[in-house]
């Protein structure tokens, strides 16, 4: 999902995944097929947004990847459950969503400190937030050659977006911190989601009901 250049569609095919490269923007996703042919790749591309994915994405997947802090361009919770749950649709029954955010909780508490740590936009930019309030998150991009870009994205509390991942079905929700574990890390740049579809409870209460009836029959 919000597969934007194709960096990410690249990376996971040269490591041995199977992809497929979906994007609401045709734009996007003829720049993605454009840069996966530059490096020899042909790209399986679908264009779906994500409010209505399973309208056009019809297989199943063992994972769902969203990354470059895209999730916060929804900006009602209305559309972030409806993609959540289409994301949640399209995976397989032990599929899990992998999905990251921007650390927005420690710009609305404590204002902007970015270590810079992690790049999304190569190092040569800065992304830096003009304005911040609990409904939006304007950010100014500046490049190299002084070109500055402007992007107004909503900014996604950690433990909410934690708790939209349960609602929608979601059993195991893990949150990492710039990569490491979240406790270990104070004020990371970026959280990382991975939340798990798969239903463990389920087997246990099956595995319990079994031995059960194990000691019934004996
Ligand atoms: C920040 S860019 C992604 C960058 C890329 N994932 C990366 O990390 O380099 C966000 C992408 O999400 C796509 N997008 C935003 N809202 C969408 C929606 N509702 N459905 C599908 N794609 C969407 C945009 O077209 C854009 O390409």
């Amino acid at each position: 999902m919000a597969a934007g250049t194709g960096f990410h569609s690249v990376r996971l095919i040269e490591a041995g995944f199977e992809v497929c490269t979906v994007d609401g923007s045709a734009e996007m996703l003829t720049k993605a097929f454009a840069n996966g042919r530059d490096r020899g790749h042909v790209l399986r591309t679908i264009q779906a947004d994500w409010r209505w994915l399973n309208r056009d994405v019809h297989a199943s997947y063992d994972a769902v990847i969203c990354l470059g802090n895209s999730f916060t361009h929804l900006f009602s919770e209305r559309d972030r459950r409806k993609a959540l749950a289409e994301f949640y649709a399209v995976l397989k029954h032990d599929g899990c969503l992998i999905l990251d955010q921007r650390n927005y909780d420690t710009m609305l508490d404590h204002g902007f400190q970015s270590q810079h740590k992690y790049y999304y936009c190569g190092r040569q930019v800065r992304a830096e937030p003009e304005y911040i309030d609990d409904g939006l998150a304007r950010f100014r991009y500046t490049f190299p050659d002084d070109s500055v870009f402007h992007l107004n994205m909503f900014p996604i509390r950690r433990d909410y977006v934690r708790r939209l991942m349960h609602e929608v079905g979601f059993q195991k929700v893990s949150t990492y911190a710039d990569f490491e574990d979240d406790d270990k890390e104070q004020d990371p740049d970026f959280f990382i989601h991975v939340a798990e579809k798969c239903y463990d409870a389920g087997t246990e209460a099956l595995e319990d009901a079994f031995s059960a009836s194990d000691k019934e029959i004996k």
